[in-house]
């Protein structure tokens, strides 16, 4: 099953998408897990994607449409994949659409996540991610066992330098502006899903099973 997680920043995607990816044994790809270790690695991607990322702008198209295009064409995707943060904007939609007829593949649901500003804010401020696996926690809604420990790699946990204030403001803008266009693409071509993404996380994923109940029937 090929899918997409669609919504705003802090609005969940991450989080369901690891446990979705889990349930479907499908690979979760995260441009912005990809992005932050070209950065962390200092390859010559990551130094151009940094201060794009820092500023909360989105990184050029053909930067991320490259790095998507690679990532699918590996073996783990034969069988399917969730796309957590690709695409965000109208251009890379239609790249991607470009990419998959190629491979002989298409997306069968795009799960849009929806969440209110105000709770997008309280989601992001209190939200600790692993150095080492990527594992997102949150100091209130979803703490780790140990205070600043990585429950499955006992890693440090550390937060985003995206995540202050100032800077989730703009993303915030950057999503309305740029992303939020594909809610009227993907639902002109039928296969948008929207969810409300309020609630408990268990809830939630709860409601994106029974959105897909047959598929991951047919996956597992
Ligand atoms: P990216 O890493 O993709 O960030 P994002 O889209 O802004 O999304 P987030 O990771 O902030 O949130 P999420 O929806 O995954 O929520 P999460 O599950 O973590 O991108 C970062 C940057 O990279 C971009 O700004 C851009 O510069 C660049 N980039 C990436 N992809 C790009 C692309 N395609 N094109 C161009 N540039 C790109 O949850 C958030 C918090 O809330 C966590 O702490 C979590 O524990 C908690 N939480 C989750 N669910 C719940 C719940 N139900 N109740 C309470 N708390 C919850």
């Amino acid at each position: 099953m090929n899918l997409i997680f669609l919504g705003p920043p802090g609005a969940g995607k991450g989080t369901q998408a690891c446990l979705l990816s889990e349930a479907l044994h499908v690979p979760q790809i995260s441009t912005g897990v990809i992005l932050r270790n070209a950065v962390r690695a200092g390859t010559p991607m990551g130094v151009r994607a940094k201060s794009f990322m820092d500023s909360g702008s989105l990184v050029p198209d053909e930067v991320v449409v490259g790095i998507v295009e690679e990532r699918l064409q590996a073996a783990d995707c034969s069988s399917g994949f969730i796309l957590d943060g690709f695409p965000r904007t109208v251009a890379q939609a239609d790249s991607l659409d470009s990419m998959l007829a190629r491979l002989g593949k298409q997306i069968e649901h795009v799960l849009s996540l929806t969440v209110e500003d105000d709770e997008l804010l309280t989601r992001i401020s209190g939200r600790r991610m692993c150095e080492n696996c990527g594992k997102g926690y949150h100091v209130i809604y979803d703490p780790p066992k140990v205070s600043g420990i990585c429950d499955l790699c006992g890693s440090a946990l550390y937060q985003r330098d995206d995540d202050r204030v100032e800077t989730m403001r703009k993303r915030l803008n950057e999503y309305y502006q740029k992303t939020a266009p594909l809610i009227n693409y993907y639902s002109e071509k039928m296969i948008l899903r929207p969810i409300s993404g309020i609630g408990a996380i268990e809830d939630i994923q709860s409601r994106i099973e029974k959105v897909l109940e047959g598929s991951i029937r047919d996956n597992s």
